[in-house]
C-alpha cells in the first residue's frame, strides 16, 4: 500500500519541520491539495508554497487539483516537479484530452470522483488513467467524517480494473484512519491519503508507521 499523508492538516507555520518529519517517515508520497474557492468552498495552497516545499521534500508529490479549468496549469505543475496530477471528473469537459496532456508532460494522470459521482462514469476513461481517486468525503476540508458508501465504490472499481486487466491505481482520500485504511485496502485500494489522523496524532511518525503496517 502507498501511503500519502495530506499536507492540508500539517502545521503551516512549521512546514519545513513537517516535511522533514515526512522525509524521515515510512510515508511513500506527499499529497498536496490545491483548492480555488470556486470548485470547492475553500482555498488552500498554490505554486509559491509547493515550489518551496519541493526544495526539501524527498518523496514524490501527489497533487490533487480541486480547481476549475485544471488543464490551464499542467505545465506549471510539471515545471515544479510534481509526480502525479489528479483532476476531478466534475471539472473537466474534455477529460480525455486533459489526462493525455498530463501524461505527455511526464506525470502520472489521475481522475478524481466526488462522493456523488458513480464509478460507471469511469468506464470509458479508466484505460487512460494511471490513478483513479475516490473521494470518501466532500472535497474542500480536512478532518471530515468518512462517507460509508465509498467502500462499495472501491470494490466496484477494483472489479472493473481487474476484469479489464488494467493497471490503474485506486486512491482513497478523506476520513482515513488506521481502521478505515485497513478496510479500504481490503476493498482494493492501492493508495491511502490521510491528513487529520496523521497530523493531529500525538506522534505522527508512529501513526504513519501504524497505518503502513496494516
Ligand atoms: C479534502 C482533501 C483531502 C484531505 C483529507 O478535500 O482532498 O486530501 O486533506 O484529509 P482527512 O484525512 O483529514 O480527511
Ligand atoms: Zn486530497
Amino acid at each position: 500500500m502507498i501511503l500519502a499523508p495530506s499536507l492540508l492538516s500539517a502545521d503551516f507555520l512549521h512546514l519545513e519541520r513537517e516535511i522533514e518529519m515526512l522525509n524521515a517517515s515510512e510515508a511513500d508520497w506527499i499529497h498536496v491539495d490545491v483548492m480555488d474557492g470556486v470548485f470547492v468552498p475553500n482555498i488552500s495552497i498554490g505554486f509559491p508554497v509547493i515550489r518551496a516545499l519541493t526544495k526539501i521534500a524527498v518523496k514524490p508529490l501527489d497533487a490533487h487539483l480541486m480547481i476549475v479549468n485544471p488543464e490551464k496549469f499542467i505545465p506549471q505543475f510539471r515545471d515544479i516537479g510534481v509526480q502525479s496530477l489528479s483532476v476531478h471528473y466534475e471539472t473537466c469537459t474534455h477529460l480525455h484530452r486533459t489526462l493525455m496532456q498530463i501524461k505527455e508532460a511526464g506525470m502520472k494522470a489521475g481522475v478524481v470522483l466526488n462522493p456523488h459521482s458513480p464509478i460507471k462514469l469511469l468506464t470509458d476513461i479508466l484505460v487512460e488513467a494511471d490513478i483513479a481517486l475516490i473521494m470518501s468525503v466532500n472535497p474542500g476540508f480536512g478532518g471530515q467524517k468518512f462517507i460509508s458508501g465509498s467502500y462499495e465504490k472501491v470494490q466496484q472499481l477494483r472489479k472493473m480494473i481487474d476484469e479489464r486487466g488494467l493497471h490503474t491505481l485506486i486512491e482513497v482520500d478523506g476520513g482515513m484512519n488506521i481502521e478505515r485504511s485497513k478496510q479500504m485496502t481490503e476493498a482494493g485500494a492501492d493508495i491511502i491519503v490521510a491528513g487529520d489522523s496523521i497530523f493531529s496524532a500525538q506522534n505522527p511518525l508512529e501513526m504513519i508507521r501504524l497505518i503502513k503496517k496494516i
